[in-house]
């Protein structure tokens, strides 16, 4: 392979992807194509600018005549696509923009692919996806075959656009993967996100709305081991499959905002037990899914990857970036989320 589109890379998981492609695999020409929404942000990738194989493409997937005339233009070998709308409360208020760009967009690219690619040998289109298509565990994992059950508007967007990949290799033969991640957390994660907005609040001694009782659990996974998982399926994995990512890591959201607490009353000096006060029980999320959790092993046994991260170091390597980071937490928390951000949360 010559060309790699990555869409979304200028995005939080993406912008790891960029990264970690572009220096990997310096013959390979790396070419993010992102729209910038509130949540794309080249400070996010500073680091890449000066590498010859990279190269920055800022455009809508929504555009279909754009999209077409891109492929034909460069006439990549390969896509991994992550560009998306990825926050939940966001869909629940404007389900629509989830609509046109998670399924849409999504169509449009493999439209594109299609059309461009006159033989589909050494090609891929890697779908990236999410847990949050399989709804709500009350007991077990979530494993490949688990069936389909997405409950808001976003995991609903997320399952539609998997069912299209699918739909497009057995109809057309297009060579697809697809992975579905858990959570993830780290640097340049946009402070919309429960581990951010946590760290932000409690850097700035706001309070730390906690939906319903907090029972929620999430299984978190460190986004550079969601960037190797996908650098190794993109690589490795068998077209036509689906692979499930997580961190095995299960955590309910009141220990994991109590543990933040801890961590940042060590780190900002503060009295242990100090930023707990902060915490507040707002309304629950509409439709809020109990729990995430996902078997790992496919990934794991056939293709060799696991997380290389323990949690608590991880958090600590998130924490450290966000307190070293303050002008990037200025610049994103300005402008258009300062309002979406008091407009929600005193809803
Ligand atoms: P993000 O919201 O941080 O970034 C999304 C990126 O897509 C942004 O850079 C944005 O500008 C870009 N984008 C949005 N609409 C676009 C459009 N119409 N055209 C071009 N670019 C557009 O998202 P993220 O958290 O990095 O998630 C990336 C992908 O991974 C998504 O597909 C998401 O569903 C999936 N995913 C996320 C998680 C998670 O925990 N964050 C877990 C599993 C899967
Ligand atoms: O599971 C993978 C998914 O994880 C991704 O596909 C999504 O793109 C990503 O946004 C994430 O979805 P969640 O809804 O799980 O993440 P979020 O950070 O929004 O919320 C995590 C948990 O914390 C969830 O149970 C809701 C709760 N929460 C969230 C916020 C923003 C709160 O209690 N308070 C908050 O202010």
């Amino acid at each position: 392979m010559d060309k790699i589109l990555i869409t979304g890379g200028a995005g939080f998981i993406g912008s790891h992807v960029v990264r970690k492609f572009v220096s990997a695999y310096p013959g390979l020409q790396v070419f993010n194509l992102d729209m910038l929404t509130y949540a794309g942000n080249l400070e996010n990738l500073r680091d890449v600018e000066p590498a010859e194989n990279y190269q920055f493409i800022k455009g809508d997937i929504t555009d279909r005549e754009f999209i077409f005339n891109l492929f034909a233009d460069y006439q990549f070998d390969g896509v991994i696509h992550l560009a998306a709308e990825s926050h939940v409360d966001r869909s629940i208020r404007n389900p629509l923009e989830f609509i046109q760009t998670n399924i849409i967009g999504t169509v449009n690219l493999m439209d594109a692919a299609r059309e461009n690619w006159h033989s589909f040998s050494g090609k891929r289109f890697y779908h990236i996806s999410t847990d949050e298509v399989y709804g709500s565990l009350k007991e077990g994992f979530f494993i490949e075959s688990t069936p389909y059950d997405p409950k808001s508007p976003y995991s609903a967007s997320k399952a539609s656009s998997d069912h299209f990949v699918r739909a497009y290799q057995n109809t057309y033969g297009l060579p697809i993967v697809i992975s579905n991640c858990s959570n993830n957390y780290g640097p340049n994660q946009f402070p919309e996100k429960l581990i951010p907005l946590m760290i932000h609040n409690i850097r700035n001694g706001k309070e730390l709305p906690v939906y319903g009782k907090g029972d929620n659990i999430r299984d978190w996974l460190y986004v550079q081991d969601h960037a190797d998982a996908i650098d190794i399926i993109f690589h490795k994995g068998v077209n036509g499959e689906t692979y499930n990512i997580g961190g095995e890591n299960e955590w309910k959201n009141i220990d994991l905002v109590k543990l933040l607490c801890k961590i940042m009353d060590m780190k900002l000096g503060r009295k242990t037990g100090s930023s707990e006060k902060l915490i507040t029980f707002v309304k629950d999320r509409a439709g809020h899914d109990f729990r995430y959790a996902i078997d790992a092993s496919k990934v794991s046994n056939e293709l060799g990857w696991k997380p290389s991260l323990q949690f608590e170091e991880g958090l600590e390597k998130t924490v450290d970036w966000y307190l070293s980071n303050d002008e990037w937490l200025k610049n994103v928390t300005s402008g258009e989320y300062q309002k979406y951000y008091e407009d929600f949360y005193s809803a």
